[in-house]
């Protein structure tokens, strides 16, 4: 049964959430409850976590047959593990006697064992130890397995998805362009040099909005990265769930000067303050710069906590260059640092949804993406609204042509 917006909100709710459904110049942001209600988390969690495809790695973490990763996305406990035949697998990490996690985590195993009675499972999650069993009747221990999860790769990201009915990883992709726009890149063409995990105490959809905020950059940024940042005509290329942008910034180092080089499948096409974005929705933003690919992936903890990863991908030739490593720590020092510019406003912003005074201010021009991606949360959780669907798709065609006139005239 399709839940309406009446079955889980009261009018006054319903009313509020009306305002963010209009067009960008009359639209409020969102309201506080809809950052800390177990509801609407409980709904988002169904509705969007246990549907999209979910980044949760990078291939590269999983070189050799054996290497593992155990991890709770959006509370499921899943093992993710490549076997023998060198495929790469997902499962339910549930043991199948009692669902304690039979691999805890990170590593290279033969074999898994469950921590609490000992059954024992193979790369590929079949069963094939159970002590002290011999007298159960009626339960298959030859051919039990632990239930898989599905798992594909783009561009040496790994994603999963809980829902086994579900698009492929390609489709789901195309329908926002993201293997188009991002194919420059070459993310399959890089490896990680740095990546940072930490926890903040705000609700998920905060992180994806603030990494759309082009608004807050040259003020909360201003002394790092922001410092070169022309937000002037910023061009938003709204596509059906999120969007994306060429535009100017620093790269992410000090004064934003290289250590390393342009990526070499960019030389001669880009200059030192090209920049890039894609959304892949729900929540991971991809960034692009001459010289590196940063993409920041998040993951609910709860309504009021986030996990956050922030990779930074270089070229694979950077790696073997003189100073590598000196190098790296100052770029792996500055993106703690723009990103503790960031946690702060994050953590304000949820000190707001918590406060009886908060009232949502109006979505600028600026925050174009912002409100197209607060249209879209609601469209994922609720029944769609024919009259806010058909108000985001003349936003979207409002700013490709600002986008094309902007480019005729310039
Ligand atoms: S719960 Fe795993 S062996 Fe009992
Ligand atoms: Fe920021």
């Amino acid at each position: 049964m399709t839940l309406t917006e009446r079955d889980v909100l009261n009018s006054d709710q319903k009313n509020q959430l009306a305002i963010t459904r209009e067009a960008l110049s009359t639209a409020r942001h969102l309201p506080g409850w809809m950052y800390t209600s177990e509801d609407i988390y409980a709904l988002e969690i169904e509705r969007i976590f246990m549907k999209s495809w979910l980044c949760i790695g990078r291939v590269e973490e999983y070189e050799n047959p054996g290497d593992y990763h155990a991890l709770r996305i959006a509370g499921e406990p899943i093992l993710v593990c490549r076997n023998q035949n060198g495929e790469l697998n997902a499962f339910n990490n549930l043991c199948l006697h009692r669902g304690v996690e039979v691999a805890q985590g990170q590593g290279n195993a033969g074999e898994f064992m469950c921590p609490y009675h000992g059954w024992l499972y193979g790369l590929d999650g079949k069963l094939v130890g159970a002590p002290f069993t011999k007298e159960v009747e009626g339960y298959d221990f030859k051919n039990c397995r632990l239930s898989q999860i599905k798992i594909d790769t783009w561009g040496g990201y790994v994603f999963i998805n809980f829902d086994h009915e579900c698009q492929s990883l390609a489709d789901y992709l195309d329908e926002d362009e993201v293997r188009e726009f991002a194919a420059f890149l070459q993310p399959e063409s890089t490896r990680t040099s740095d990546k940072f995990v930490f926890e903040l105490p705000c609700n998920w959809k905060f992180v994806p909005e603030n990494l759309m905020d082009m608004y807050h950059v040259g003020v909360i940024h201003g002394s790092s990265f922001g410092a070169h940042f022309p937000v002037n005509n910023f061009k938003y290329n709204l596509r059906e769930h999120g969007y994306n942008a060429k535009y100017e910034s620093f790269t992410m180092a000090p004064e934003g000067v290289t250590l390393f080089d342009t990526m070499p499948w960019l030389k001669g096409k880009v200059d030192q303050f090209f920049a890039c974005t894609t959304w892949v929705r729900p929540t991971m933003n991809i960034f692009g710069r001459h010289d590196l690919i940063q993409p920041w992936v998040a993951l609910p903890l709860g309504p009021q906590s986030t996990q956050i990863t922030i990779y930074t991908q270089l070229p694979n030739e950077f790696f073997d260059t003189p100073g590598f490593k000196e190098k790296n720590q100052v770029y792996a020092d500055f993106i703690r640092l723009v990103a503790e510019e960031d946690r702060g406003m994050m953590e304000s912003l949820q000190n707001a949804a918590n406060s009886r005074a908060f009232s949502p201010g109006p979505t600028v021009k600026l925050e174009r993406a912002i409100h197209h991606l607060l249209n879209y949360w609601l469209d994922s959780l609720f029944e769609e609204d024919p009259k806010a669907a058909a108000q985001r798709r003349a936003d979207g065609a409002k700013a490709l042509d600002e986008m094309t006139k902007s480019a005729a005239a310039s």
